[in-house]
């Protein structure tokens, strides 16, 4: 009995002398996005984008964080309008605001820059984040969806526009699959991080 307990006491003081290592450590993933719910193109009226469906299976895959670009002000919930509102910034060459900034920008090595295609471009939207940090060392991969132009050349302007950063190959998902079939996305995302070498 005594063997025993002097077993017990010595385990206890030894699990006491070993430091703790179980505190999380940050992410150094980050998944931004830009996304529009409302009525859209070949899905109808959606309570969540597209874009975020997607983002969000990225994020879980990765095991990273999420900043989602909120605009300030929102764009119309109706597809004709939100439209107009596209062109319009296009246009303009425009930068729309969003809610919030991303604390700790330091802490991540890599992100992922998620949007819908729009009029054959990337949002006027990503681009005001895209100019706002500095990117310089971090791998960046861009994702998307779509409704028939795949990449568009968003994929050329990222590299051109984040000349610090080490682009990967992105991926388009068509955004009725991503909104409409969570596995089959799955797939496509867990195929695709294997084939950028992010993923076993
Ligand atoms: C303003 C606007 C412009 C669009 N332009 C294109 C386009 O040029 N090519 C395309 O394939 N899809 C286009 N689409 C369809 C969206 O890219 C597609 O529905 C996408 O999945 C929407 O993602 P979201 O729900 O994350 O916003 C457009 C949609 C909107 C609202």
């Amino acid at each position: 009995m005594k063997k025993l307990i002097s077993l017990i006491l010595a385990v206890t003081l030894l699990c006491a002398a070993i430091p703790v290592f179980a505190e999380e450590t940050p992410a150094h993933v980050l998944v931004v996005y830009f996304s529009h719910a409302g009525e859209n193109y070949n899905v109808g009226v959606i309570e969540e984008g597209n874009t975020a469906k997607m983002g969000k299976i990225i994020a879980e895959q990765m095991g990273a964080d999420i900043f989602e670009l909120v605009p300030t002000v929102p764009y119309p919930d109706d597809y004709d309008s939100c439209l107009d509102v596209a062109t319009e910034e296009q246009r303009t060459d425009a930068r729309p605001e969003y809610e919030g900034e991303i604390d700790a920008w330091e802490q991540y090595d890599t992100v992922f820059i998620g949007y819908p295609i729009w009029w054959g471009e990337i949002p006027n939207i990503v681009y005001t984040f895209m100019e706002a940090y500095d990117f310089a060392g971090k791998t960046v991969i861009p994702f998307n969806t779509h409704e028939g132009s795949g990449q568009a050349h968003s994929q050329r302007d990222i590299e051109r526009l984040l000349t610090g950063a080490t682009v990967l190959k992105g991926l388009a998902v068509r955004g009725r699959k991503a909104q409409n079939d969570a596995e089959g996305t799955k797939a496509d995302v867990a195929d695709w991080l294997k084939s950028i070498g992010l993923a076993q």
